[in-house]
């Protein structure tokens, strides 16, 4: 028998301003269609004042426990996904704990940027699949409108704010690829690739800082990185994209989506798509995407997917999972 860590829930939450890209015509050099060609992006939703990511977090997690039907004294560990935490700390997944009420267990985050809800359910695997936890909670949640520089066109028209969830739960499996649950992980970063994609502020300024991309760069390591992690993923378990029920991508890009899918000869009939809707919302796009897929009926019981993300470090990687 295998200890299988199973998504037993799903969740997500959306800050209720939703800024179209016709807004940033006023901000910057720019317009709706550079924006759509180039991006895919036609909206994103923005936090309202004072609406942290604790508070995306906590909502998406009540989202994803009521999916599930459990309450948080089932729950013994949270793993929380962020670069954009309310304070340096404690944690957004402490802060997560202590809100919903949950007086056992332990709770941390994690910061791998963009590719971090796939470093946390890497984590949150390692702790069921090793007796650690038995439920856990796994969030990703951003407000990355707070990194914006309002002047930089090449970055602000880009990314958005929200928050998902998954509750996992250990399960005895087979031990073979039928099994529901996370079969495989594929971690990798690069240190050598900080300068691509970075935030100017932290310890060393004394200020949070705004978030610098070289955009044309970040995109040429995302096509070819992005489709490497998910086939090594699949060789793992020698499957191929033939395989893949559903590939549930980073939002980032349409383009660099749809350059993945055809590099795996999965097509986009098969892959759950929501940049339109998000923008690039970082650490919580994935199981945005996740939570969407589900309740549009396109992900169900049983269906393979790969999820695949990339981000600031460079830091990028994969999960296979059967729903
Ligand atoms: O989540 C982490 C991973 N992040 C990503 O995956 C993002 C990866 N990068 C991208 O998605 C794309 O590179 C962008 C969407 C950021 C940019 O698209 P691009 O096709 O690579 O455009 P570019 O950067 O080559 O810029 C082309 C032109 C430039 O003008 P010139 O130099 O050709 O005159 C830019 O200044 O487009 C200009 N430009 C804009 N024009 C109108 C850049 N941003 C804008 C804008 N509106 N918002």
């Amino acid at each position: 028998m295998t200890l299988r860590a199973v998504v037993r829930g799903v969740g997500h939450y959306l800050p209720e301003r939703v800024v179209p890209n016709s807004e940033f015509e006023k901000l910057v050099d720019t317009t709706d269609e550079w924006i759509r060609s180039r991006s895919g992006i036609e909206r994103r939703h923005f936090a309202a004042e004072g609406e942290m990511t604790s508070d995306l977090a906590c909502k998406a997690a009540e989202a994803a426990l009521k999916d599930a039907g459990m309450s948080i004294d089932e729950i013994d560990a949270i793993v929380v996904a962020t670069s954009t935490p309310d304070l340096t700390f404690p944690s957004v997944a402490t802060m997560v704990q202590g809100r919903l009420g949950m007086t056992k267990g332990f709770a941390f985050d994690v910061q791998a940027v963009c590719a971090g809800f796939v470093f946390a359910l890497s984590n949150a695997n390692a702790l069921i699949v090793s007796g650690q936890a038995k439920r856990a909670l796994v969030i990703g949640a951003e407000t990355f409108s707070r990194l914006m520089d309002w002047t930089d066109r090449g970055t602000c028209v880009l990314f958005g704010d929200g928050a998902g969830a998954l509750v996992l739960e250990a399960v005895e499996g087979k031990g073979d690829i039928s099994d529901r649950g996370i079969l495989t992980t594929d971690l990798n970063s690069d240190g050598r690739y900080r300068d691509l994609l970075y935030v100017d502020g932290g310890t060393s300024t004394g200020t949070t800082g705004h978030l610098r991309m070289e955009g044309k760069e970040v995109f040429r390591h995302a096509v070819e990185k992005l489709a490497e992690t998910a086939h090594a993923s699949l060789d793992k378990l020698g499957l191929s994209g033939d395989d893949v029920d559903w590939i549930v991508p980073h939002q980032a890009n349409i383009r660099i989506i749809e350059s993945t899918a055809k590099r795996m000869k999965v097509p986009m009939e098969r892959v759950v798509v929501t940049v339109q809707d998000h923008g690039n919302t970082s650490a919580a796009s994935i199981p945005l995407a996740m939570s969407v897929g589900h309740a549009r009926g396109q992900i169900k019981t049983g269906d393979l997917l790969v999820a695949e993300a990339i981000g600031g470090g460079l830091a990028w990687g994969s999960v296979v999972l059967r729903w």
